[in-house]
């Protein structure tokens, strides 16, 4: 694909390791292609990262036709680009766009795409531990015309952020509030795909969970709010006797790229792993019983973030003594050593730009 590249005659001033915290901050550039009915996906461009002009009358302000993804690129000890398991990521995208009426993109060239943004940016990766360039691709709906359609014609865009952890906690555990009430998604809805809605959606539990002084909120299923589904932003593991237990894919819940990883490390190292209904019930008698050893949230953005405390309608529970779970810091260490190119990769999961 001849992408146009068009480079910005004021480079922006990159930001010191400790001034990262998640999204804040973009590069220089970014990616557009276009998408119309007559022409497909068509004029692949790399521009100076700007505002966009949008016609207000756009479906996606108005009926939220809009998908997204989240990836990272890594330094590697030589200084070479990686990275990590990207075609998982571009696949979900394309399960996301078919869930939200939105055209299938080339896999192979959105890949290309996004290694040559990269690559352009590459002096943005910053290099400390815990930190990477956050890749957000997404795809927005941009027909202007008010009726509840399908749009005609999209866009999708790449854009690039340096980031630290996305917790202000870093690998400290976190506080979640386990939502009794609303609920994220339900099964034949919009919960396996990253459409922009299903995080709108999201908001006010967060936020009430944020006044009780929780970080996120851990979903319950939309039908019993009964079983656990997932964190805000991220899929949810717990240590129960041994055994690592997370919800399994059941239509509602994000099939994570972080926890298909975990699944395949654990049951590399022969841990128990099981992807199961769990419901919240099980957590709390497990912890009553001593049983619950340690439990944790993972995704792209998050990594592996230890949880530390739950409520759950007016009980507070407390795991690992403030502590990362000693599974959590070795996923963790593991994870991102493959990811930073520091340890060896025996899934082949590295990608070198
Ligand atoms: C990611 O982990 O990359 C996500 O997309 C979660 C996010 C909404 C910050």
């Amino acid at each position: 694909m001849e992408i146009a590249i068009e480079k910005t005659t004021t480079p922006k001033q990159k930001p010191g390791a400790s001034e990262l915290g998640f999204g804040k901050v973009f590069t220089d550039h970014m990616f557009i292609w276009d998408y119309s009915i007559e022409n497909g996906w068509h004029n692949p461009r790399i521009v100076p990262y700007s505002p966009l002009e949008l016609d207000p009358a756009c479906t996606v302000f108005h009926y939220g036709q809009a998908v997204f993804e989240g990836m990272k690129a890594y330094r590697g000890p030589g200084g070479e680009v990686l990275l990590f398991r990207p075609e998982m990521n571009i696949a979900r995208l394309n399960r996301s766009n078919e869930r939200m009426s939105i055209p299938q993109i080339d896999e192979k060239l959105a890949l290309e795409a996004i290694k040559e943004l990269v690559a352009l940016e590459r002096d943005w990766i910053p290099s400390t531990p815990g930190t990477a360039l956050y890749i957000r691709p997404f795809v927005i709906a941009t027909d202007t015309h008010l009726g509840v359609h399908p749009s005609a014609t999209y866009k999708f865009i790449v854009i690039l952020s340096p980031v630290g952890s996305y917790y202000k906690e870093g690998l400290n555990p976190v506080s979640i509030y386990v939502e009794p009430h609303y609920v994220r998604a339900v099964r034949g809805g919009t919960g396996f795909a990253k459409a922009a809605g299903n995080y709108a959606g999201s908001l006010l539990a967060q936020s009430k969970a944020q006044s009780k002084g929780h970080d996120q909120v851990l979903w319950l299923d939309g039908v019993e709010r009964k079983y656990v589904e997932e964190v805000g932003t991220m899929n949810v593991f717990f240590n129960i006797g041994g055994r690592l237990i997370t919800p399994e894919l059941n239509g509602s819940i994000l099939p994570g790229v972080t926890r298909d990883s975990i699944l395949q490390l654990l049951r590399s190292w022969q841990v128990p792993a099981e992807e199961r209904r769990l419901s919240i019930d099980e957590v709390f008698q497990a912890h009553d019983e001593g049983k619950l050893i340690e439990a944790f949230g993972c995704g792209t953005a998050a990594v592996v973030t230890p949880i530390g405390r739950l409520e759950y309608e007016g009980q507070v529970i407390e795991i690992g003594g403030g502590k990362p779970g000693e599974l959590t810091q070795k996923l963790y260490d593991t994870l991102t050593g493959i990811q930073t190119g520091k340890l060896p990769d025996p899934f082949g999961w590295v990608v070198k730009v």
